[in-house]
């Protein structure tokens, strides 16, 4: 990975030239996150965690709360788990104009307990971050995340792996990538379903 830091390597794409209208919307409301005082995360946080990837995004992953690694770094993904994903991201083909990361959380929850005070909180910020960004496919990562988009979704061992039926951006929920982490059968789940990720995309694309 050379010499360069977190953010350089996580920084918004530069290939792709945005309107500047479009880049200060967005950071006005990347500025409203980060100045949020909606919950008691705020007290712990050292930072909130907003978004990486372009601004025009095909495909945008949504994860659950940052870690102390992104809370530390301010962008979502770049600890154990981001690095499993990330080369999930580089095994479908995608490459950095076309996806974006963020998560339903904005603020680290100590102990990484997922708190629902939170999610309440932050669902404005989510809704409004995927209806600026414009995905064409959503992929939950995890049952918070998948059930967050789809309430009424099946157990996310059920989900994972194909397309969940539904209005507005499709919608392909993987299981968490640190789950992933926590038993072979899961680790072997979680490259399966990344594979059929890549198909499935490929698929809408061909
Ligand atoms: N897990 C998440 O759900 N999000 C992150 O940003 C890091 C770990």
């Amino acid at each position: 990975m050379g010499r360069r830091s977190v953010s350089a390597r996580f920084s918004t794409p530069r290939s792709v030239r945005h309107p500047p209208e479009k880049i200060v919307a967005w950071q006005v409301l990347s500025n409203e996150i980060r100045a949020c005082v909606l919950c008691s995360l705020h007290q712990t946080r050292t930072q909130a965690v907003v978004y990486r990837g372009t601004l025009a995004p095909t495909v945008l992953f949504v994860g659950e709360a940052p870690g102390v690694a992104e809370d530390l770094a301010g962008i979502p993904f770049v600890g154990r788990s981001g690095q499993r994903l990330d080369v999930a991201i580089g095994q479908v083909g995608l490459t950095v104009d076309e996806f974006g990361v963020l998560n339903l959380l904005k603020c680290h929850p100590p102990k990484n307990r997922f708190d629902r005070a939170a999610e309440r909180a932050c669902r404005p910020y989510l809704d409004r971050q995927i209806a600026f960004l414009g995905p064409k496919v959503l992929v939950p990562l995890g049952s918070h995340a998948f059930h967050a988009l789809a309430p009424e979704g099946p157990p996310i061992l059920t989900a994972a792996g194909q397309p969940y039926p539904q209005e507005g951006p499709s919608l392909f929920p993987l299981i968490h990538p640190a789950a992933a982490m926590r038993s072979r059968r899961l680790a072997e789940r979680w490259d399966r379903d990344v594979v059929a990720l890549g198909r499935w995309l490929r698929g809408r694309t061909e």
